[in-house]
């Protein structure tokens, strides 16, 4: 059974006294951030961790500050309970559940802000997201100190972020980014598959549907623009889908592909990028695509 904590000092008390019982042991410390609800995506991640650390802690935290104003913070799903269940049937030891108040506690005027990589995909259509998210995650790796942490390539602007702001700031920490899981039907596991009705739900599928011929439409030698023009086309397909993007940007940098050339001409890592409505459900997912 994992540990529950709910404070700062008491998480810092218990990860100091595991670290002094396995100094010599080298026994290593991973983290993974979540805000709760947990799923099988969350539950790799754990297992992951579990099977390479000596200590696993995981923390559930719905982070107020990386949702915007009309966002779904105040109907965010919560579960603890069972998200405890889980957390335990993945290998966690400690589980760390702060309120707000203890993680903002006063007026906060410092913010993490990393540039650049957030300037496209959900950095442009959620004004602030990043800045939360770097804030909260900073905090956290302060909090912990882990050795590693393991962030899911879901969120693969996310990971980008996360690793330019360790890097840029020499946080001494290693960012294991973690493959996405799926339902068997193709779509990616999220907390927010709950808000989709059946409707929705059977649409949703247009997502990974459109991404699964990113690999056929690219051999057939698709440029970026080109690309872009079909997943859109497909997406569409789906009455209820309401594109938020559909893009193709250079990984980790995130940037616009140079020229107009065939993708496979161009010696790249790509990621294929997709935001999608459905009611008021905002679905995202993406591939990778290693061409160099
Ligand atoms: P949350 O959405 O709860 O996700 C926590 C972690 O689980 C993230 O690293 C995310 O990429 C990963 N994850 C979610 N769905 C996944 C899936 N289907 N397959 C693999 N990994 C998946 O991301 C956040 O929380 C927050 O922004 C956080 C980093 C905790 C900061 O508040």
């Amino acid at each position: 059974k994992p540990k529950i904590v709910r404070t700062i000092a008491q998480l810092r008390r218990e990860i100091a006294e595991y670290r002094s019982a396995r100094t010599a042991g080298g026994g290593t410390v991973g983290f993974v951030p979540t805000m709760g609800y947990l799923h099988e995506g969350h539950a790799s991640l754990l297992r992951r961790s579990a099977a390479e650390n000596g200590l696993t802690v995981l923390s559930i935290f719905v982070n107020p500050i990386q949702f915007g104003a009309g966002e779904d913070l105040d109907k965010y799903p919560r579960d603890e309970e069972r998200d405890i269940r889980i957390a335990g049937e993945s290998g966690t030891d400690l589980v760390f559940l702060p309120t707000v108040d203890e993680m903002y506690a006063g007026r906060r005027v410092t913010t993490v802000t990393v540039s650049e990589v957030t300037d496209g995909l959900c950095g442009a259509s959620r004004p602030g997201h990043f800045d939360g998210v770097a804030t909260v995650v900073m905090k956290l790796f302060n909090i912990v100190q882990p050795d590693r942490a393991y962030f899911g390539l879901k969120d693969a602007q996310q990971v980008a972020v996360i690793e330019r702001m360790t890097q840029d700031l020499n946080v001494p920490v290693e960012i294991v980014p973690c493959p996405i899981v799926r339902e068997k039907d193709g779509l990616a596991l999220s907390s927010r598959n709950v808000y989709l009705n059946p409707q929705e739900r059977e649409q949703a599928l247009a997502l990974s549907r459109a991404l699964s011929k990113v690999e056929p439409w690219i051999a057939e030698g698709c440029n970026a623009s080109e690309l872009t023009a079909k997943l859109r086309q497909e997406i569409a397909l789906s009455a209820l889908a309401d594109i938020d993007y559909a893009e193709v940007v250079t990984y980790p940098d995130l940037a616009a592909p140079e020229g107009s050339l065939p993708l496979r001409q161009m010696r790249e890592t790509f990621l294929v990028a997709l935001a999608v409505r459905f009611g008021r459900t905002r679905l995202i997912d993406n591939r990778l695509l290693n061409l160099t």
